[in-house]
């Protein structure tokens, strides 16, 4: 995920741009860069680390003169965060700077093309490919418009990128397809950014661009084609009410309703370069040269350790190999046995908590290989493993985990089928089902979410008054009860326990009265009817019950929360949503601070 804005009017570009940069810094940050024509001469300036490393450089130059430029902040998914692979990109020419938000899945063709006509790059990047490709249409169009639009119809994947000219300085070429993209219309000066608040200081003026949209801006005019054919396409301007901090939640009260939102396209970028649509196959290239491990150690805390114990029951089910998960904390200090043919799979959102990398290092010292699951690009989990699996989901703001869990789940399921399937363990026709599935799943789960909001707001409402819940579910849904417990107590402060159902007799069960409510996962699996008699067992102590529960299935209980049958595994991507709207919606009617719950924090880097 990055930030990208592009700015023509009358003020110094350079500073209002970095400024944009800045309202945007929600989205992440790595690197960033910012290109723009003075004296009739394209620059391209950029610095890896945060905003203000770019801002010492360009201290040092002068850069008030442009009235037109681009800029960008990068949020690596893969690619390490250096200067080198830091946007603007240029073309060969150097007459050409691009920014881009997203991937083109197939650059290596196209580099390997650009090649042969004699192209040289000078990074890794898909966009460095794009920004030649542009040129070579140039050659052939003779036309800045034309050329973009040849260039993109020759690209796979997902953008929003703006495009400058040495020959054109006022002018902003821009286009998207799956990854946000709005324009700003001002008087005298117009913008186009990934979101709203990179200009909302300067114009409430805003057209929402769609797929398939090119866009032209200079400072006085505005035009919005087809970018197939060049078509114009009609455009409406929407007023926006929103202040910045709004704006910049995407017009949600708060980041984590945001972020439980973004989940179908978190699902959908974790898939993105991983899984073959068509051969229904999943590839995971990143841990290719590791084989398939006879044993695997999962390490990880809080969020992360409930995401390692749901993979363990999907991984031993499909993969056969033998999994145990521990907290990190436990780990470390517990002087394990670790198998010496075994990998350790450390799992971290931040990928800089303490005690994940305390147990990375003791897996190394005794020689077992290990692999990273993180999401941020560059962290400490990334550096120290052997091996990095990123989840791609994005910068997670709020403090309670939300779309990362959604992300090292699908991470998860991907290990599963790529490693079931290389060993042989998983039939072909299950892990084919689970690939189909699996790639309409974000659109089933965009569907249902609106739903389930309003049912969890109605179930909040109703249980407002309890001071302890108790959370149920047996096989991968245990996992989620304690998880959906966790969540409840980090951000609504009510007590929660999570249980796995079989055991809840063991102890738990003395607790049940009417005023201590259940929370229990009785989806439609072979478990269920252990489940259901769990549930006997505590309406029988008077305790009231909310389940989640699928189509045509009678849990007999208080509230049942119907979510849709979904294959297997992709079931617990519609309870984890439940569990993470019903703690949100809890939360936000007691009126706690959600996104920052007292006494916690996003990343926690000492033991
Ligand atoms: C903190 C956060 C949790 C997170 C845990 C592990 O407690 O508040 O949301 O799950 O750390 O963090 P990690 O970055 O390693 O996943």
């Amino acid at each position: 995920m990055c930030g990208i804005i592009g700015y023509s009017g009358h003020r110094p570009a350079v500073p209002l741009i970095v400024e944009g940069l800045r309202r945007l810094e929600y989205r992440g940050y790595d690197s960033a860069g910012v290109g723009f024509v003075q004296a009739g001469e394209l620059s391209v300036i950029r610095a890896p680390g945060k905003l203000g490393e770019l801002e010492k450089k360009l201290a040092r130059q002068n850069v008030f003169q442009a009235t037109a430029g681009i800029g960008h902040t990068r949020w690596a998914t893969h690619g390490v965060p250096n200067e080198a692979n830091a946007h603007p990109h240029r073309d060969n020419s150097g007459k050409i700077a691009l920014i881009h938000n997203g991937i083109i899945e197939n650059y290596l063709e196209l580099k390997k093309e650009l090649a042969a006509k004699g192209y040289t790059f000078s990074s890794q990047t898909d966009t460095e490919v794009l920004a030649n490709l542009i040129s070579e249409g140039l050659k052939e169009k003779g036309d800045l418009t034309k050329a973009l639009s040849w260039a993109l119809s020759r690209a796979d994947g997902a953008w929003a990128i703006a495009v400058i000219h040495q020959d054109m300085p006022g002018v902003i070429h821009a286009a998207r397809r799956s990854s946000p993209l709005v324009m700003g219309i001002g008087t005298g000066e117009n913008f186009v950014a990934s979101d709203i608040p990179a200009f909302l200081p300067y114009t409430r003026e805003v057209v929402f661009l769609d797929d398939g949209d090119l866009v032209r801006i200079d400072a006085d005019s505005w035009e919005v084609f087809d970018a197939a054919t060049l078509a114009p396409r009609e455009k409406k301007v929407q007023h926006i009410a929103w202040d910045v901090q709004s704006a910049q939640k995407g017009g949600h009260k708060h980041f984590m309703i945001k972020e439980i939102f973004e989940q179908p396209k978190v699902i959908a970028d974790c898939l993105v370069g991983r899984v073959d649509h068509e051969a229904n196959l999943v590839d995971l290239p990143e841990i290719e040269a590791l084989g398939v491990p006879e044993r695997l150690h999962i390490v990880a805390c809080g969020t992360s350790f409930h995401a390692g114990l749901w993979g363990m029951y999907l991984l031993e089910k499909w993969a056969k190999i033998p999994v145990q998960v521990e907290i990190a904390s436990e780990f470390r200090y517990r002087g394990p046995i670790l198998d010496k043919k075994g990998v350790v799979l450390a799992i971290s959102q931040s990928g800089e908590t303490a005690d994940t990398l305390a147990g990375i290092r003791l897996a190394k010292e005794q020689g077992l290989p290990v692999i990273g699951l993180c999401n941020v690009v560059g962290s400490s989990v990334a550096r120290e493993s052997d091996y990095v699996m990123y989840t791609q989901a994005g910068p997670e703001i709020s403090v309670a985990s939300t779309k990362a869990m959604c992300s090292q789940l699908t991470s998860m399921l991907l290990l599963a089928l790529y490693w079931g399937r290389r060993s042989g363990a998983l039939d072909q026709d299950t892990a084919a089902r689970c690939v189909r599935e699996l790639a309409m799943l974000p659109q089933l789960l965009e569907k249902e979410l609106p739903g389930m909001r309003e049912q969890a707001q109605r179930l909040s409402r109703l249980h407002a008054e309890a001071t302890s819940f108790l959370y149920l579910g047996r096989d991968a849904c245990y996992p989620l009860a304690l998880e959906g417990a966790l969540k409840l107590k980090e951000i609504s402060y009510i007590h929660a326990e999570g249980y796995a159902a079989g055991e809840m007799k063991h102890g738990p069960i003395a607790l049940i009265d009417p005023k201590f409510p259940t929370f229990a996962m009785a989806l439609d699996d072979e478990l269920f009817p252990k489940v259901k008699s769990n549930l006997v067992e505590v309406q029988a102590r008077g305790g009231t019950i909310i389940a989640l529960v699928n189509p045509g299935l009678d849990a007999g209980v208080d509230h049942s929360w119907v979510l849709p049958k979904a294959f297997g595994p992709l079931n617990s991507f519609l309870a984890l949503p439940a569990l993470q709207l019903f703690a949100y919606e809890m939360a936000d009617y007691l009126g706690k601070d959600v996104d920052q719950p007292r006494n916690l924090a996003k990343s926690v880097t000492v033991e």
